[in-house]
């Protein structure tokens, strides 16, 4: 089987480039499953019911997120009643939602599991202890495992991978919206990527007009950031799964540009 694993979709131009490129990989390279990190699908932050419904509507069966997921207060509304949208699991007790989901597939169960790390992001519970818990709790249920591990350090993330090595099928690492060139697949079979990078508006910071964030860095002033538009990027992975042993076969990086008139 192959799950494609698609970076953070950023606001109206992430949204129609996962709509313009999902739906063609998937019949291309025969995907069977699709995840997707959401988080900054509204205005480039949090969800609301439009931005999350674009989302399954262009082919996302599984949509992951991270530290901005609560910042629209519509998700509030439907993250109870979703599925298949996750938070990160290392919130503290009693928050709203879900830190993994089960999906079925054929005869398997596919776990997708969602953490956030700690080293420069907001105060959350630690992943590494989180993650055991949630392994021992899914260990007779799951038969592949993967994690959206949405972190900003590359230590902290490099270090989730080889503390999951052999124990998950893949730890992909979300957040940072700048795609590494590090994918492999670690010694005991587990794939890994540091960060899978950005599906927005690929002439921006990070997903952000560059004027404004220019603007920020020169007077040092606080600026109001707006999602940036126009030629659009998409960032992904596909893993592969073999059938018959459920291990990890390979790891792909896939990263599309697609040119638009619009500025
Ligand atoms: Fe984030």
């Amino acid at each position: 089987m192959k799950v494609m694993l698609v970076g953070d979709v950023c606001g109206r131009t992430g949204r129609e480039a996962f709509a313009r490129f999902t739906p063609k990989l998937k019949r291309e390279k025969n995907i069977d499953i699709i995840v997707v990190n959401g988080e900054n699908s509204a205005g480039g932050k949090g969800f609301t019911r439009k931005s999350l419904d674009a989302l399954y509507h262009a082919g996302a069966d599984i949509v992951t997120s991270g530290n901005h997921v609560w910042d629209k207060k519509d998700v509030l509304e439907f993250i109870d009643d979703e599925p298949f949208l996750i938070r990160p699991a290392n919130y503290p007790d009693g928050a709203p939602g879900k830190g993994y989901c089960l999906y079925p597939w054929k005869a398997k169960t596919i776990a997708v599991l969602n953490l956030s790390g700690r080293v420069f992001m907001p105060p959350i519970d630690c992943p590494f202890q989180k993650v055991d818990e949630l392994l021992k709790e899914i260990k007779d249920e799951a038969d592949i495992i993967f994690l959206d591990f949405h972190a900003e350090a590359t230590s902290e993330k490099m270090a989730m991978g080889a503390y999951l090595d052999g124990r998950v099928n893949a730890v992909v690492g979300t957040h940072t919206h700048v795609q590494t060139a590090d994918e492999v697949l670690l010694s005991k079979g587990t794939a890994y990527i540091t960060d899978l990078g950005m599906t927005g508006p690929a002439n921006s910071i990070l997903g952000v007009r560059t004027e404004r964030v220019i603007e920020k860095f020169l007077t040092g002033r606080p600026v109001r950031f707006e999602v940036a538009e126009g030629d659009e990027v998409y960032s992904a992975v596909i893993v592969e799964i073999d059938d018959a042993t459920n291990r990890t076969v390979s790891i792909e990086r896939l990263q599309y540009h697609h040119k638009t008139n619009c500025f």
